[in-house]
Order: C-alpha cells, then sequence, then structure tokens
C-alpha cells in the first residue's frame, strides 16, 4: 500500500493525493450524515434486509450486533473481522473466542450486495457493521440511534490480537474491566454493553463450568438460581453436546429490553461474565449500574446508545486510509481497484 502510493506520487497524481489526503484530515472524525449525498438511503437499506433474514432466524440481530464488538475490539473498528482466510489473511474467524462462534456473515453480504446495487463502491463493511448493529437493536424492541459513519476498509486482519482483546465468558471482573479500559470504555460502559446480552443464544462450552464443578469447588457455581440450575442441566448435561446454544436472557430471549438486568438480580445470568456484574463482592459501581438499569429503561437504553457510539469510535480507518472494499470476504484486488485514486496500479 504504501509502497503504491509512493509510486502514484508523480508530479500530478502527488498533487492529487496530498489534495485527497488534506481532505481527509479535516473530516477525520466519524459523522452521521457521512452518506447524506452518496448513499442516502443506507440505513433503510440495511434494515430491510435484516427484517427478511430476521423472518427465518430470529437470532440473526443478536449475530449482527455481536460481530460488529468483535470488530471494534481487534485493532479498530475496520472490518476486519469479515476477511476469510488467503494467501495474505490468517482470518480473524477462526480466533479461540471467534471460530464456531461468530455467525452472520451471509446476511452482511446480502447487505453488501445491495449497497453495491444501490451505491457502488461507497459504503465500507465496517460501516455496515455499525448499521446493522443499530438496526438490529432498533428491530428487537430497543432504541435507534444516528450511526456515526466513515469508517473505512482494512486490507489486514490479526488472528492473535483477536485472541488477546475480546473478553472471554470466564475471565474475572477485574479483567475484563480492564480490557474494556484499554479501549477506551469505561464500568459504565462495560455494564451497559454487557446489556446486549439481552437477545441471542450461547452455546453450553461458555457456561458448562457453572453448572457441576465450578472453580474446583465439586459444586455449581453459588451464584447461579437453584430453580435455573436444572433447567440449565437439563440443556447442558455432563459429557453432551457443548455447541447446544440457549437464551442468553430466559427471560425474553429475542426482544431487546432491560430484562437481562432484573435477571441478573434474581441470579439468572448466563454466562459468569454476566452474573458478576451484580454478584461481585470486589466491585460495586457495576452492582449500582446493574441496579439502575433495572429500575429505569430508559436510562439503559440511553446510556447503551452513548457507549455503542463510544464503541464504534475505536480507531476508525477514515479519509483515505484503508479501502471501500467490494466483497466483504476479501481485500480488493489492487489491479481492478474502482476505489482507486490512490491505490490504483501505477
Ligand atoms: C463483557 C464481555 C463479554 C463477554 C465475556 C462476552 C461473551 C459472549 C459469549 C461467550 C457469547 C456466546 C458465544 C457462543 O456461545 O457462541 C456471547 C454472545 C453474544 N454477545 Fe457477548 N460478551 C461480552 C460482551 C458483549 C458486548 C459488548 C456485546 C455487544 C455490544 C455482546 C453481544 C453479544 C450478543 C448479541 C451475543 C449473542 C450472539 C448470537 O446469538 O449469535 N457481548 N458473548
Ligand atoms: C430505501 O430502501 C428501502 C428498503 O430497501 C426501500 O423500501 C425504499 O423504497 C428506499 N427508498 C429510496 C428513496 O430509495
Ligand atoms: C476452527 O474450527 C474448525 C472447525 O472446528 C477447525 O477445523 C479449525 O482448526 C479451527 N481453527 C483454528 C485456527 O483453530
Ligand atoms: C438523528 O438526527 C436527526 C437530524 O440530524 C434528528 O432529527 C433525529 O432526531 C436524530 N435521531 C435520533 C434518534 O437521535
Ligand atoms: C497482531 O497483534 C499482535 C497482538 O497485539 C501483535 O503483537 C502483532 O504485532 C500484530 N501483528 C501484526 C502483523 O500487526
Ligand atoms: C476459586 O477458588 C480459589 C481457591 O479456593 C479462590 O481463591 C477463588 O476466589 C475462587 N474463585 C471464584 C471465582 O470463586
Ligand atoms: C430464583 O429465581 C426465582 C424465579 O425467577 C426467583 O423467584 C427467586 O427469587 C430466585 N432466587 C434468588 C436467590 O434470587
Ligand atoms: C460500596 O462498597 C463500599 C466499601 O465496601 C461501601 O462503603 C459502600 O456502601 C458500597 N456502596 C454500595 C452502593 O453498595
Ligand atoms: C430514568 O433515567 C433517565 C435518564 O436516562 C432520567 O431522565 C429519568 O429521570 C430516570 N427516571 C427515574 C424514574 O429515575
Ligand atoms: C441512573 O442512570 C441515569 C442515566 O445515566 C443517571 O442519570 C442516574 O443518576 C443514575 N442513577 C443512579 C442511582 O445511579
Ligand atoms: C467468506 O466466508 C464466508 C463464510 O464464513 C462465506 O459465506 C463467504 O462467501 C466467503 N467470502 C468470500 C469472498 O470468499
Ligand atoms: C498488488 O499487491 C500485491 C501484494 O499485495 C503485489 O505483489 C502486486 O505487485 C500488486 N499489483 C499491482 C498491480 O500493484
Amino acid at each position: 500500500m504504501s509502497s503504491s502510493s509512493s509510486s502514484c506520487c508523480t508530479l500530478l497524481i502527488g498533487l492529487l493525493c496530498v489534495v485527497l489526503l488534506g481532505g481527509s484530515l479535516s473530516h477525520g472524525q466519524l459523522s452521521p450524515t457521512f452518506y447524506d449525498t452518496t448513499c442516502p438511503n443506507v440505513s433503510n437499506i440495511v434494515r430491510g434486509i435484516i427484517e427478511e433474514a430476521l423472518t427465518t432466524d430470529a437470532r440473526i440481530g443478536a449475530s449482527l450486533i455481536r460481530l460488529h464488538f468483535h470488530d471494534c475490539f481487534v485493532n479498530g473498528c475496520d472490518g476486519s473481522i469479515l476477511l476469510n482466510n488467503s494467501a495474505t489473511i490468517e482470518s480473524e474467524k477462526e480466533a479461540p473466542p471467534n471460530n464456531n462462534s461468530v455467525r452472520g456473515f451471509g446476511v452482511v453480504d446480502d447487505i453488501k450486495t445491495a449497497l453495491e446495487t444501490a451505491c457502488p463502491a461507497t459504503v465500507s463493511c465496517a460501516d455496515i457493521l455499525a448499521v446493522a448493529a443499530e438496526e438490529s437493536v432498533s428491530l428487537a424492541g430497543g432504541p435507534s440511534w444516528n450511526v456515526s459513519l466513515g469508517r473505512r476498509d482494512s486490507t489486514t486482519a490479526n488472528r492473535t490480537a483477536a485472541g488477546i482483546f475480546l473478553p472471554g465468558p470466564t475471565q474475572p471482573l477485574d479483567v475484563i474491566i480492564t480490557m474494556f479500559s484499554t479501549m477506551g470504555l469505561d464500568t459504565t460502559d462495560l455494564v451497559a454493553l454487557s446489556g446486549a446480552h439481552t437477545f441471542g443464544r450461547a452455546q453450553c462450552s461458555t457456561f458448562i463450568n457453572r453448572l457441576y464443578d465450578f472453580n474446583s469447588s465439586g459444586n455449581p457455581d453459588p451464584s447461579l438460581n437453584t430453580t435455573y440450575l436444572p433447567t440449565l442441566q437439563g440443556i447442558c448435561p455432563q459429557n453432551g453436546d457443548l455447541t447446544v446454544v440457549t437464551n442468553l436472557d430466559l427471560t425474553t430471549p429475542d426482544v431487546f429490553d432491560n430484562k437481562y438486568f432484573s435477571n441478573l438480580q434474581v441470579l439468572e445470568g448466563l454466562l459468569n461474565s454476566d452474573q458478576i456484574l451484580f454478584s461481585t463482592t470486589e466491585n460495586n459501581d457495576t452492582v449500582a449500574l446493574v441496579n439502575n438499569f433495572t429500575a429505569n429503561q430508559t436510562a439503559f437504553f440511553d446510556t447503551f446508545v452513548v457507549s455503542m457510539i463510544k464503541m464504534g469510535n475505536i480507531s476508525p480507518l477514515t479519509g483515505t486510509a484503508g479501502e471501500i472494499r467490494l466483497n466483504c470476504g476479501k481485500v480488493n484486488d489492487n489491479s481492478t481497484e474502482s476505489d482507486g485514486l490512490l491505490y490504483s496500479s501505477m
């Protein structure tokens, strides 16, 4: 990339490079109006595809917001999670937190196809994930918001980083707080964003450690409700199929509401990383936030929106960095680049 941009800087094209870079510096920030002239219907198009997908897959909205989260925590919100294996890419899809777990790629591809028809080579895959996250929340009964846009797509992925920076369900609260803090997200953001577990599913592999022999105690997790325990043991028997899924929110599984937080109050969080937000003895900031969001769904929604915008702002590529991928699963072919002012084969 840098070699092709330096080779493109012959006198005339070099001048163009300078103009483009100067232009990008003046609007390096994301903006809700980024596509207002170039693709004004972007959110409706995304919403339409998700609505259709929801008719056969009630879980798809949850899967899509999770993709945005797992994109943003690895080298910023740059669409890197969507890249498949290739000669130059070691796909993040196969990192331990993602492998056989993240889903929704077919719907992302359907959205991209619709957008390439409506506004060719304009909307990045990273922005598709950000808009899809918002529309998924909104379609499930949660808040709507104006998504900040203008991200560009990476030409690289980093599977190792995905293994390091994505939190796991058995990690202690102080570790998870630190991981969010590394991304510029505070404890309020952590609790609010964890509220995304108000919809979607999790596999037995992610919580079975709580059901039979928690922390080598020979007993279940004491912070798991004794009425809920046999239900979960029935879903995830010892030596059973660890890929079986169950609802993250047993109360309203497909609705985006604040029931996730009231579940925690009655010890009915599914993952250890959920329940410790309430059952911790070390951090009562998270306990107070859980209580607040249980008592006041508006407070949850308002805080969630602020935190989603913060998460969506993690290290985006803007201006002329990266590219607008034409196919979210692969880097553009540099010899046929149509977004190629800077990167055209010179
Ligand atoms: C706080 C740290 C977090 C941990 C440890 C965590 C962990 C997990 C795990 C283990 C699963 C189940 C995956 C599987 O069984 O395949 C899951 C699912 C999910 N996560 Fe998280 N998560 C966290 C934060 C977040 C955040 C910040 C969001 C979004 C803002 C999010 C959204 C989701 C959604 C919607 C699902 C369900 C996905 C589906 O049904 O396909 N999670 N998470
Ligand atoms: C915007 O997209 C929606 C969903 O695809 C479609 O129904 C609507 O007609 C579009 N509006 C315009 C102005 O193109
Ligand atoms: C991802 O999962 C697949 C299927 O279980 C497995 O074949 C593959 O080795 C895994 N990838 C990595 C990098 O572990
Ligand atoms: C989005 O922005 C528009 C104007 O830019 C404003 O009218 C609208 O209320 C905003 N919507 C939300 C949900 O904040
Ligand atoms: C991938 O991420 C790891 C962990 O942050 C880092 O050490 C490594 O340098 C990165 N690899 C590349 C090619 O950037
Ligand atoms: C697990 O057990 C160890 C040793 O008994 C204890 O120090 C630790 O606090 C326990 N962790 C949890 C999460 O209960
Ligand atoms: C366990 O769950 C039931 C049903 O939701 C609830 O009535 C009970 O209070 C819960 N127990 C604890 C200790 O929270
Ligand atoms: C938080 O913990 C501190 C010290 O343990 C205690 O003084 C305070 O009352 C607690 N606050 C809440 C809201 O539980
Ligand atoms: C709920 O939270 C909102 C802030 O999001 C606040 O304006 C409102 O006063 C709160 N309601 C109550 C009953 O505390
Ligand atoms: C609850 O959250 C709202 C919105 O963030 C905030 O205004 C209010 O002060 C909080 N209340 C408590 C008791 O933490
Ligand atoms: C990338 O892999 C996904 C499955 O994870 C597949 O649906 C998609 O067609 C692939 N895209 C490309 C460009 O190979
Ligand atoms: C395209 O990029 C590859 C490396 O990614 C490079 O080897 C090749 O020379 C480039 N082709 C052109 C036409 O720039």
